[in-house]
């Protein structure tokens, strides 16, 4: 059986800069998708934007742009960065790709006709930072959102629902069924609890906005949107065709579902829930990863703590920071980012385990080869160290196809190990100079063929790297290498070795200001003021209780403003071209009452009167309903 793989990850949010997060999720799916083509197997791997609802919306509105022309912009960033990071991705879908919104509205118009979806009204609480539904038990303090912690919004529409409840049982029998449906464990376990719970019927459109996709014509009903998460959900089977040409579909079901564990529950739910309306197969496996943290905080845009993957690889290299993402954190897990811990290793791992490796078997093969490298006497003198090689390898893969990439790397450092232990313990200097020339080259010749074997295996994660190393030693790194050196457990060919220079350069220091802020972060940061800063300024609410011209300026009005002090205070307003003396008098207004006295036009002025200026002309700003005169605004 030679079934096809499909690799997925999230299709990202387009409010936000790419950060290490989303990298790491990438970089496993992508070292996933190169590790099964490697071992032959026909894989398709998808990634891409999510670009509709309201947080998009409000995002681009607070930049004055349509959702369309922000979301082109921040899908283009995901696009480039993983581009130049080589992320081997076969589609990159966005949300408000034409075919996808065909598929979802099939999909609606499926799960319509089959009895899932009735009419309803929603009455609930909204997080539109999660785009996730809430009930009054789940908030926080009764407002706060229990997931992200933000503020959340009362929310009473017209909705179409789906029958989530109808599917309880069979989700139950699914996670029982289907051992590593969601991985790892200690998540899928947490699920099922979630589940037996009892689960409500989804509110699945939204009838309060229009940036989504509308619902399928058929109903004739054009007030609603479909709910993102729906939205974002079918892309995993749009991508393949679902719904247009479907030439692709036989790549589904999902082999891996890769998420963060802030979103399990909507693939390990909804989705499944979804797809059983839908007749069609589930997933295989739902695999949930940690948080990235910095000091101990999820790092996110707005905590103002994320670091930037393309400032990390540039430093770092990137095939050194994605050997570093997959190798410190135990899949599951959350890990703190810094750079002493990838640091330190780029320079054990990589440099003293790794590259040493390699430069000894050119120095040796130099000296006393002159570069000719030949295996034919290795399983003679040292068959039974690649025989303990070939014991770890036979195991090793089992443990990235449970995405427990740490425990991979790990044991395929351990034949690094074994290589460079090898040269210290038979010594062939000790052997050239007893006159055993066969023996010395044979200890060069197995170093290399454990080199070769670990390469091939780390390739997927670190696809150059293993390039350079293939290209020293000789051979090429294909799945053709990969099946006569792994799987039938051969040796290289004889061959000629090429000298590189040294892989991993010794990093004596950090080489970022950590985290250094994004272009985009940099410019939030430079506006933004602390607290104090703002209370530093008094601002009280008055009454204009008398106003007059200033001769000579048709700009300024002369105010008498009542504060709540002993004597109205005299300031001046540039007002006059849009209000009249008369009209104006007894009109609330807010005055910044601590500001140092001026004088204009010969008048003194004790304050400031606050207004807002669009292209329309200025309007004073007053208390929403009249409040005494010197209470406070803040
Ligand atoms: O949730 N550590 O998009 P999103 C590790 N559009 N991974 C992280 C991370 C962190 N600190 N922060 C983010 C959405 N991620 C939806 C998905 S899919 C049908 C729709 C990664 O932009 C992780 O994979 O908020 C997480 O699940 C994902 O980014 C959330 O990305
Ligand atoms: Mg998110």
């Amino acid at each position: 059986m030679n079934k096809k793989i499909y690799i997925t990850t999230p299709i990202y949010y387009v409010n936000d800069v790419p950060h290490i997060g989303h990298a790491y999720t990438t970089i496993i799916a992508d070292s996933l998708a190169r590790f099964y083509r490697l071992k032959g197997r026909d894989t398709f791997f998808l990634t891409g934007t999510d670009e509709h609802g309201q947080k998009i919306e409000q995002a681009a509105t607070a930049r004055g742009k349509s959702a369309k022309e922000y979301a082109d912009e921040v899908s283009a960033k995901f696009k480039a960065l993983w581009d130049d990071f080589d992320i081997s991705y076969d589609c990159f879908i966005r949300t408000t790709d034409e075919n996808h919104k065909i598929g979802a509205q099939k999909a609606f118009e499926t799960m319509f006709k089959n009895g899932d979806i009735y009419k309803g009204e929603y009455e609930g609480h909204y997080c539109v930072s999660c785009e996730t539904f809430f009930t009054d038990s789940q908030l926080i303090n009764n407002e706060y959102c229990p997931d992200c912690g933000k503020i959340t919004t009362l929310v009473k529409e017209e909705s179409y629902f789906f029958r989530l409840s109808a599917y309880q049982d069979k989700l139950l029998q699914w996670y029982q069924e289907a051992d590593d449906c969601v991985m790892p464990k200690a998540k899928k376990n947490e699920v099922i609890n979630f589940v037996k719970q009892g689960l409500r019927d989804l509110s699945i459109t939204r009838a309060s906005f229009d940036w989504g996709i509308k619902l399928p014509p058929f109903l004739g009903d054009s007030k609603h949107v479909l709910y993102v998460w729906l939205d974002a959900l079918v892309n995993y089977i749009s991508a393949l065709g679902y719904g247009t040409d479907e030439k692709n579909f036989s790549y589904w079901p999902a082999s891996f579902h890769l998420v963060g564990k802030d979103i399990l529950r909507f693939h390990s739910v909804y989705w499944p829930a979804f797809l059983m309306s839908l007749n069609l197969p589930l997933p295989k496996h739902i695999a949930a990863h940690g948080w990235w943290t910095r000091n101990g905080e999820k790092m996110s845009k707005s905590k103002g703590n994320v670091v930037n993957p393309r400032e990390v690889a540039e430093a770092y290299g990137l095939e050194n920071f994605r050997y570093f993402l997959l190798r410190e954190v135990p899949f599951g897990q959350d890990g703190d980012f810094s750079q002493k811990a990838l640091i330190d290793r780029i320079n054990s791992d990589l440099g003293n385990e790794l590259g040493n490796l390699l430069n000894r078997i050119i120095g040796m093969s130099g000296k006393y080869s002159n570069y000719e490298l030949d295996s034919s006497f290795v399983l003679k003198f040292y068959e039974k160290d690649i025989k303990a090689v070939d014991a770890i390898l036979d195991n090793v893969e089992s443990y990235m196809c449970e995405l427990q990439t740490n425990k991979y790397l790990e044991e395929l450092w351990k034949v690094l190990t074994i290589a460079n232990q090898s040269i210290a313990i038979y010594e062939p200097w000790v052997k050239i100079k007893e006159g055993k020339k066969e023996e010395a080259g044979a200890i060069v010749a197995l170093a290399a063929n454990l080199l070769a074997k670990a390469s091939i295996l780390f390739s997927p994660i670190m696809p150059k790297t293993a390039q350079t190393i293939a290209n020293s030693l000789g051979f090429k790194l294909d799945t053709k290498s990969y099946e006569k050196l792994i799987i039938n457990k051969e040796l290289l060919d004889k061959t000629v070795i090429t000298p590189t220079a040294p892989l991993f350069p010794r990093i004596e220091k950090e080489l970022m200001n950590t985290p250094e802020p994004t272009t985009q972060e940099k410019e939030i940061k430079k506006e933004l003021i602390s607290a104090d800063k703002f209370f530093a300024s008094k601002i009280q609410v008055g009454v204009i209780v008398k106003a007059e011209t200033i001769e000579k300026s048709d700009r300024l009005l002369k105010l008498l403003v009542d504060i709540g002090e002993e004597k109205p205070r005299q300031i001046l307003s540039a007002i006059r071209a849009y209000y009249d003396v008369e009209s104006i008098e007894g009109t609330q207004v807010c005055v910044v009452a601590n500001l140092k006295p001026v004088k204009i036009m010969g008048f003194e002025s004790y304050g400031m009167v606050l207004t807002a200026e669009d292209k329309n002309g200025i309007a004073l700003i007053s208390p929403q309903n009249a409040k005494s005169p010197g209470s406070t605004v803040k």
